[in-house]
């Protein structure tokens, strides 16, 4: 029998169509929507970002206002799950805990059994609005602390803040903020984005798409890094260790976090515009320390293995100094791609069929069942 032609890991398959976002590699480039995605970070809101990638077109000024009034609107949990959130393990992971509350909102969503496009858009500008809270939320219970009521007057990124320390810092800072959710956003089919549209090709709920989008996105190879680019560099502790650290990964064989992608190969689009709002960050708190070590590692990495930073490589360091707990980076990632995820899982929908793969089989050659006694 021939091997099939096995693409592990789905390297370089087109699974399907899609008018969302476009990844381009020879570029190194990314557009949603036809826009450059570092054009928006700079010149729009992420709400307007939301709007974009839920709609195909940019909101004119009245519909980001009714697009803000809907989702500042419902940013309130209900009674049960909040109590349901202060019943969490205190040392749960954040990701556990955000996926935990949302497949909780899933049953308490007063339209869980519609899978039709209109519920499913109101679903998702619920997700959008509740995602944060419950976040902050969970992050609080976990140190001891009372959630926060959302204020409705705050802009998205304004209200992340608020809900998570109970004040709104500087603008650049929100700024920085606000940037780092348009750049996350969306990003084709990534693999939570692939996994939330592999479950909505079942016909299953837009709700447990995001379950199942936030359990792919916690891991290390995918969202996770962000977590991961901060760890390692509070690990080196000094720029002037970054180099030696660094041939020591080399020495293992080890992966360095925040490097690498599966599509770009020579830099990613994102990165550029990432690293100049860390660095803003660093002024404003008046610590270079991380970027210099993050200078050193990126130019050594290139030098000695050619290869680039991804996005994660400049948000860790920018949530630090943003002042946000490392286990809350990658439930930011969540906060932003519940938009991408969600154009994806309405896209899905609108043209459907299952996905289902083959596999090659490897196992053992058929043969009969033994009886209890003859097994060893
Ligand atoms: N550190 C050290 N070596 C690396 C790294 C890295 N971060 N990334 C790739 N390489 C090496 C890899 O070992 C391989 O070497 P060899 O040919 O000798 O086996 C070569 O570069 C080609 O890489 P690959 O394994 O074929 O790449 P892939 O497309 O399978 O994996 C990746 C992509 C992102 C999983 C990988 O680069 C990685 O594990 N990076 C670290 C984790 C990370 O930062 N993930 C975030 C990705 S960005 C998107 C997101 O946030 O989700």
């Amino acid at each position: 029998e021939t091997q099939p032609d096995i693409r592990k890991g789905l390297v370089g398959v087109v699974a399907d169509v899609s008018a969302v976002s476009k990844v381009m590699p020879e570029t190194n480039s990314l557009t949603y929507r036809g826009y450059p995605v570092q054009d928006l970070a700079e010149n729009c809101s992420f709400e307007e970002v939301a709007y974009l990638l839920w709609n195909g077109e940019l909101p004119n000024a009245g519909q980001l206002a009714d697009f803000r009034r809907e989702e500042a609107g419902q940013r309130a949990l209900t009674p049960a799950l909040l109590e349901v959130i202060r019943a969490f393990p205190r040392d749960a992971h954040p990701m556990d805990a955000i996926r935990t509350a949302v497949s909780f909102m899933g049953m308490e969503d007063p339209e869980a059994a519609d899978t039709s496009e209109p519920a499913t858009r109101r679903k998702a500008m619920r997700l959008l609005a509740k995602i944060p809270t419950a976040i902050a939320a969970a992050h609080r219970a976990s140190k001891g602390l009372d959630a926060i009521a959302p204020d409705p007057s705050l802009t998205f990124a304004e209200s992340f803040f608020h809900l998570v320390f109970g004040k709104v810092p500087q603008p650049e800072v929100v700024k920085a903020f606000d940037v780092s959710l348009t750049l996350y956003a969306e990003h084709g089919f990534n693999a939570s984005t692939f996994t939330a549209r592999t479950i909505t090709s079942t016909g299953a709920d837009l709700h447990g798409a995001v379950v199942g989008g936030i359990a792919a996105l916690k891991g290390p190879l995918h969202g996770g890094a962000n977590e991961a680019v901060m760890h390692m560099l509070a690990e080196i502790g000094e720029p002037a260790r970054a180099v030696e650290w660094l041939q020591s990964r080399f020495d293992h064989r080890a992966l360095v976090m925040g490097f690498g992608h599966r599509v770009y190969k020579n830099g990613d689009s994102r990165v550029p515009t990432m690293t100049r709002y860390a660095e803003k960050m660093a002024e404003v708190v008046g610590d270079r320390r991380w970027m210099e070590m993050s200078r050193l590692l990126a130019g050594e990495m290139l030098a000695k293995k050619n290869i680039h930073p991804n996005l994660d490589f400049p948000a860790g360091p920018a949530y630090h100094l943003m002042g946000f707990d490392i286990p809350l980076f990658t439930p930011i990632f969540v906060a932003s791609r519940i938009t991408g995820w969600s154009a994806h899982v309405i896209e899905q929908a609108a043209d459907n069929r299952l996905i289902r793969p083959l596999s090659h089989y490897t196992g053992a050659t058929q043969r009969s069942v033994p009886p209890m006694a003859e097994r060893g």
